[in-house]
């Protein structure tokens, strides 16, 4: 009998020395000093034992009783202790700390929402080089060297240009229309292709003007495609953009690579139609130019313009990024500031 108290002792103790949190802890003391525990069955059992025993038995039980009982309060507190001293340095209902999270330019914005529209409609997304030869960026879209057309677009050259000899024959582009130059060259009718991309003039930065700058190509190229189409997908395009309500209006253009071509004016989002200082007062703005692809063009890559017809189109994605978001100034859109890309994330 003397062993089997010591025994439980042993246990006690050691169980409490593995327990691992508050509950384990009160568990034990269940185990050992309640009602039917260990220690009380033990203590209950002395009165069966011999008279001669039962005094040294009854008092080594009820020191153990007390050490379990001791230990089971000092193990319990020393838990107690260390989850509060955890509340008292983490308040765990506090919000996590924000980090910072990016968020899109509104040019990758804006490229990005009439992409998808176009892809809705069964575009393609293509891009082309922003260094660009000389064929692609003018002579194939029936610009030859010497054409007067070639002075609209400020090209920045990257040759170097000999004294008395010609223009450099490699330009930074100054339109993304040369994608469409490689489109057609790399493919064959049905084309049905949009080419965002970066563009490139020589332009004294000002609110509207910047000498790198974005636009988005348009070419579609097919059997008895009309004008019609062109004047369709534009309007579906355009309402899909801004809103059903505005109008669309096609002015005469001209365009060396489209004939006939157009430009292309949305009723003003911001006054309708009334005049602002946005539409200069004039109730429309002009947000495309387009055409039906010119004959010399599909000559230049081997399309027989007999068979095919197509429309192609181009649109300035800085300004309708500055239209879409209200930025006054197209320099913002460059400034790197972080305030203003912030507020669109
Ligand atoms: N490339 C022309 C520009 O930069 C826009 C355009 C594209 C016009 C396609 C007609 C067709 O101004």
């Amino acid at each position: 009998m003397e062993t089997s108290i010591e025994q439980i002792l042993e246990e006690a103790l050691k169980a409490l020395d593995d327990a691992s949190d508050v509950e384990s802890v009160k568990a034990l003391s269940v185990r050992y000093l309640g009602r039917k525990g260990a220690v009380t069955l033990f203590l209950r059992s002395i009165s069966q034992m011999p008279p001669e025993k039962r005094a040294a038995m009854g008092k080594r039980a009820n020191d153990v009783k007390n050490t379990i009982d001791k230990a089971l309060k000092d193990t319990l507190r020393r838990f107690e202790t260390a989850q509060t001293d955890l509340e008292a340095r983490i308040d765990v209902t506090l919000p996590g700390r924000p980090f910072p999270l990016g968020s899109l330019h509104p040019i990758s914005r804006v490229t990005m929402e009439i992409c998808d529209i176009f892809v809705r409609l069964g575009f393609d997304i293509v891009e082309g080089p922003e260094v660009e030869s000389d064929w692609y960026n003018f002579e194939a879209l029936n610009m030859p060297v010497g054409h007067p057309a070639r002075g609209e677009w400020d090209t920045l050259f990257v040759d170097h240009v000999p004294p008395g000899g010609e223009p450099g024959t490699t330009v930074l582009r100054t339109h993304t229309s040369p994608v469409q130059i490689r489109t057609m060259l790399d493919s064959e009718p049905p084309i049905y292709i949009v080419a965002p991309g970066r563009v490139f003039r020589r332009d004294t930065p000002d609110s509207t003007h910047m000498p790198v700058f974005h636009q988005i190509e348009g070419l579609l190229v097919d059997e008895g495609v009309t004008f019609g189409h062109l004047k369709a997908t534009l309007e579906t395009f355009l309402h899909a953009l801004f809103s059903d309500e505005v109008d669309v209006r096609l002015r005469p253009g001209y365009f060396p690579f489209t004939e006939p071509s157009a430009e292309v004016d949305i009723s003003c989002i911001f006054c309708d139609k009334k005049g602002c200082g946005v539409c200069s007062g004039s109730g429309w703005i002009e947000i495309l130019g387009a055409g039906m692809v010119d004959p010399r063009v599909f000559e230049a890559v081997g399309f027989d313009s007999d068979r095919y017809t197509g429309f192609a189109f181009g649109l300035g994605l800085d300004r309708v990024a500055m239209l879409v978001y209200g930025i006054p100034d197209l320099r913002q859109l460059f400034a790197g500031d972080q305030r203003l890309t912030r507020q669109f994330a």
